[in-house]
């Protein structure tokens, strides 16, 4: 049988089956070439992938963030396992902390005292000053993390924190050392980008690092979807929260929608690939969002070492395609997710269009993410089972502000140059108030203005 029969019917008998673990066609995949070295799933570090967390000792969290993620987080710690609870809570805005308070009574029967409710800029160093909090769920808009990380880190405190870890390379580097201590200390760090934490992408991931693919040679990243939500100003807000309560829009909070969003994909291309890229060309613009200061749209091409390549393109305006998605390209196949919502999406395929490996769905229905990475974060302080995502985080975080750089400049920008950038975004003083250096509506223009028309 040639190469190409084989494949086609291993295709159809692999419909709806893990074809991947077949010993054949594994070895049909490297029969042409030099093996390829073959790790276990638990030599990669693939999680347990169990229902509930186990039981323990209490653990007691503190929520920083309470808009709807960190009131979502907060109830995905409250599910993950038995012995948890929710007992502090840090925001700006009392409208916010009550709202989310309240959801945790009445949807939980998780009370947190009056007198652990902290609100202000500095809120979170009540919460982590004090000493019977074992964790820290971090949800505030991008832009605070990397502080509040640190702060977390320093007190000795597990961390949950959210996806983006910073919206400029400052922010990263304070990411990337607090992460070093962390590991130090033992303390465990569970990362909001739940893709990660998807069994389907994990094993998807143990196939490619076994060659199932070949050699990588290219990726591409899309988040492209419709017009995402806004806030107006309204008279009796100041600058400050307006920004706040209208962060997604606002550059220095959020770092524009490739890092909110495109983060998702640009960490799955950045984990498979195992790199990080040379340099990124890219364009971009706003075109109609009503509000803030950020783009509509985003194209980059970012290259690697020895010719390897990834597109990312991201975009939020009403009435064009959608595409939520991730593809990894090797000299065999590629690994795909399709697109958003396409549960049987996650599989790798030949270029003659035959499926070598497709995630069995029925056989091992996934767990939602955002309820498993909380499983992760109880089991691994329980079992002392050490995971800490935060320097994978803040390199694919990179990745994605190597990205918007390169489109807000229209500039081909190096890796060293943006990751030694001393790009800082945002007020140097955080309160509420007139923000002099912020302009609505003001996007950044890559390129000179054209002169007058002839
Ligand atoms: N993993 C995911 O799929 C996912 C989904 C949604 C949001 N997120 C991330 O979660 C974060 C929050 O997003 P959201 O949708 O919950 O926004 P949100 O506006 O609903 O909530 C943010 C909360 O943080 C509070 N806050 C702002 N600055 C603060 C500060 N300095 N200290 C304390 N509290 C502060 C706000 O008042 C608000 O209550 C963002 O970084 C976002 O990217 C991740």
């Amino acid at each position: 049988m040639n190469r190409r029969n084989f494949l086609s019917n291993a295709a159809l008998i692999g419909a709806g089956s893990t074809l991947g673990a077949s010993p054949l066609l594994s070895s049909c995949s490297t029969q042409d070439s030099k093996p390829v070295k073959q790790y276990t799933p638990e030599e990669l570090g693939m999680f347990s992938f169990v229902n509930i967390a186990p039981d323990g000792k209490p653990l007691k969290a503190a929520l920083v963030g309470c808009g709807d993620r960190g009131t979502g987080a907060a109830t995905q710690f409250l599910k993950a396992g038995p012995n948890v609870s929710i007992i502090a809570m840090a925001d700006i805005f009392k409208d916010r902390l009550e709202g989310s308070r309240n959801h945790l009574k009445e949807k939980y029967k998780n009370e947190v005292p009056e007198a652990n409710c902290f609100l202000g800029f500095d809120a979170y160093q009540k919460v982590l000053a004090m000493p019977e909090i074992d964790l820290v769920l971090l949800c505030t808009p991008t832009h605070f993390r990397p502080e509040h990380f640190k702060a977390a880190i320093d007190a000795g405190k597990h961390v949950f924190m959210e996806k983006p870890c910073a919206v400029d390379p400052v922010g990263i580097r304070t990411v990337l050392a607090s992460s070093k201590i962390a590991t130090q200390k033992g303390l465990t760090v569970v990362t909001g980008n739940q893709r990660r934490h998807s069994r389907a992408y994990w094993e998807a991931y143990v196939q490619v690092r076994n060659g199932l693919i070949g050699d990588i040679v290219s990726g591409s990243a899309h988040w492209d979807q419709g017009a995402w939500w806004n806030k107006k100003q309204r008279p009796e807000w100041s600058d400050m929260e307006y920004c706040i309560r209208n962060w997604f829009n606002i550059k220095w909070l959020s770092g524009d929608h490739i890092l909110d969003q495109g983060i998702h994909n640009i960490d799955i291309v950045t984990w498979f690939m195992g790199m990080h890229p040379t340099s990124a060309v890219g364009f971009g613009g706003r075109a109609q969002r009503l509000t803030g200061d950020i783009f509509d749209f985003f194209s980059v091409d970012y290259y690697y070492e020895k010719n390897r390549k990834m597109l990312h393109t991201a975009r939020q305006i009403d009435g064009t395609e959608n595409n939520v998605s991730e593809q990894v390209y090797g000299t065999k196949g590629m690994f795909t997710t399709r697109n958003m919502g396409d549960k049987t999406g996650i599989r790798i395929e030949d270029y003659e269009g035959n499926i070598l490996w497709a995630y069995d769905y029925k056989a091992k229905p996934e767990k939602n993410h955002y309820d498993q990475e909380h499983i992760h974060l109880v089991e691994s302080i329980r079992l002392n089972k050490k995971i800490n995502q935060a320097t994978d985080l803040a390199y694919s975080t990179l990745v994605a502000i190597h990205g918007r750089e390169a489109a807000y400049t229209g500039k081909a920008i190096s890796w060293n140059e943006i990751s030694n950038s001393p790009l800082r975004y945002g007020p140097e003083k955080y309160e509420l108030g007139p923000l002099d250096f912020y302009q609505e509506g003001v996007a950044p223009k890559p390129g000179v203005a054209p002169s007058q028309p002839m």
